[in-house]
């Protein structure tokens, strides 16, 4: 990891915290608790690689970084959600999460359920408040492209498949689609929706950039089950060890360490060569990337 990029994602990391904080309801603001809870799970914690991957595919196309910052803010949003959700009893049922008592374990589970409706509401307002691209159709399908991202067909989806496959042996291919879904729509979104406010890539190009942000959030995944079988809880911020705990199919569960590690690199090989004819432009996709796959958290 370069100086250079350390500093360009400390800076967007403190640029999308400040603009989070702005944006979320203040915690003296009725109803207290709820909105107590939203600033505790979204603030203060996480690598905010979704920000990251959206600011530098803004970057790509020299997008509006005010524009970008809102597409940013509103896929992180949807994330923080999926973790709430994703630690309740009735999901991986875990207490950590960033550092911190998970939500429903510092407030209770009625209030994280809550949390993530209206984090998962807010997201969609910050989209549709502001002009994010110069064509009115085109910032439409930018909310559609991250509410199906995020739903039954993407994020949702995925983890309804991650709950019924506990216990059992998936294949390959079965193991691709759970993960592509849970974890790799909305680092697609990510991606797609920073580039596409500006008016920059032509069909063509949004395809290339879509099949790369395809790889690097399928790596993103098989980097986060090798970090749960091989990572300590300090380093991680949350409970290391629970997909073998929980009995879930993952890369390292069917692959082993070392083919998902190697799987990981291919992966990561095939993301940069789907960003080749992008030219320097991409130079902080490709620091993203890496980033992805040596994270040691
Ligand atoms: C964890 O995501 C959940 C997955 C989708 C694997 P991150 O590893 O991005 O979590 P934070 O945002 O940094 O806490
Ligand atoms: C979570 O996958 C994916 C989503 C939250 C949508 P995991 O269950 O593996 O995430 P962690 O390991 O708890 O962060
Ligand atoms: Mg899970
Ligand atoms: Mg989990
Ligand atoms: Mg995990």
């Amino acid at each position: 990891m370069t100086a250079d990029f350390q500093n360009w994602a400390s800076d967007c990391q403190a640029h999308i915290e400040v603009f989070l904080a702005s944006r979320l309801p203040a915690i003296d603001c009725i109803p207290i608790r709820l909105h107590k809870a939203m600033r505790y799970s979204v603030l203060g914690g996480g690598k905010r690689v979704r920000p990251l991957l959206a600011f530098a595919a803004g970057e790509l196309v020299q997008a509006d970084k005010a524009r970008v910052t809102i597409a940013a803010a509103a896929v992180e949003l949807i994330h923080v959600y999926s973790l709430v959700h994703d630690d309740l009893p009735c999901m991986d049922n875990d207490v950590l999460r960033r550092g911190k008592p998970t939500c429903h374990v510092e407030f209770d589970e009625a209030t994280a359920l809550l949390t993530g409706d209206s984090l998962q509401t807010l997201a969609f307002e910050l989209l549709a408040e502001k002009k994010l691209s110069d064509t009115p159709e085109i910032q439409l399908e930018m909310i559609a492209q991250l509410a199906r991202a995020s739903g039954s067909r993407g994020m949702a989806g995925g983890q309804a498949f991650d709950l019924d496959s506990v216990g059992k042996t998936l294949s390959l291919p079965e193991l691709e689609f759970m993960h592509i879904h849970k974890t790799g729509a909305l680092i697609r979104a990510a991606v797609m929706l920073g580039a596409r406010c500006s008016n920059h890539l032509n069909e063509a190009q949004l395809k290339q950039l879509d099949h790369f942000a395809k790889c690097i959030g399928l790596a993103f995944q098989v980097v986060d089950d090798l970090l749960d079988a091989e990572a300590t809880t300090a380093t991680l911020g949350k409970t290391a060890g629970k997909d073998a705990e929980n009995n879930k199919p993952t890369y390292v569960s069917i692959l082993g360490i070392n083919q998902a590690r190697e799987l990981a690199q291919k992966l990561q090989h095939d993301a940069y060569q789907a960003l080749d004819h992008f030219g320097d432009n991409a130079l902080r996709l490709c620091q993203v990337t890496d980033f992805i796959i040596q994270r040691k958290f």
